[in-house]
């Protein structure tokens, strides 16, 4: 091989070298340039989620302006498999056992509802809700005779009534469903629990 061809031969290589280098420089500037419009974009949120919390809980002593649900509810967060209960298992968590949580049943959705402890543990005004799935009571008002799921005979007004209690404890921000109740079949021919005369107990919520 001729020396020209050669030292044409090693300018070429050298050449190759000096511009798979820049290439490779310049992919690697790209990079970096990302990099650093991303970091700047996350302190930009970061820093405005900051100062949106601090303003929050300067002007309304809450983090999130007042809103309480079930999205600063922390525990929604978390993922859980549901637990399915057996209306004996359920009845464990009535609020008689100070270890275990409190649960209450709403048309067949579980919610623990332990922070709610003055209202559904014993001695409560409301323990009678706790262990059980009592959902015709929370709209009829009776409270000791229609402690049950038998939601059979109620009119459209009240079972409009039952779920908005349900959307009350799914929405809670310390409440949160654990799973389910599964109630043995309701004969079709046993009586509809008549209705009790304790109107007073009626209230909307
Ligand atoms: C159908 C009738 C009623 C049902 C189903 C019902 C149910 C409930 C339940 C489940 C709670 C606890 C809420 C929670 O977990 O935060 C509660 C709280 C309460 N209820 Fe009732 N209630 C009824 C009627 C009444 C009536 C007639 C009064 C008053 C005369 C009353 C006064 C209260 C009060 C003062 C609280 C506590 C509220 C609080 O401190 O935030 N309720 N009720």
């Amino acid at each position: 091989m001729p020396p020209v061809q050669r030292k044409k031969d090693t300018n070429s290589l050298s050449e190759n070298y000096d511009s798979s280098r820049s290439s490779k420089n310049n992919v690697q500037k790209q990079k970096n340039i990302t990099g650093f419009i991303c970091l700047s974009i996350l302190q930009v949120l970061l820093t405005f989620l900051i100062v949106n919390f601090a303003t929050s809980y300067f002007v309304t002593e809450t983090w999130f302006w007042g809103y309480e649900g079930k999205y600063t509810n922390w525990r929604n967060w978390v993922p859980r498999k549901e637990i399915i209960f057996s209306e004996a298992e359920l009845a464990k968590y009535d609020g008689s056992d100070p270890n275990l949580p409190i649960y209450i049943a709403m048309n067949g959705e579980v919610f623990d509802v332990t922070p709610g402890k003055h209202y559904y543990g014993k001695g409560g005004g409301y323990n009678f809700f706790a262990g059980k799935d009592a959902s015709r009571a929370y709209v009829t008002g009776c409270f000791e005779t229609h402690l049950t799921h038998d939601l059979r005979g109620l009119t459209p007004q009240q079972l409009k009534d039952l779920e908005n209690w349900a959307t009350f404890y799914r929405d809670h921000h310390t409440y949160y469903k654990v799973g389910r109740v599964v109630h043995p079949p309701i004969d079709p021919k046993s009586p509809i629990p008549p209705p009790c005369n304790d109107a007073s107990a009626q209230k909307s919520k």
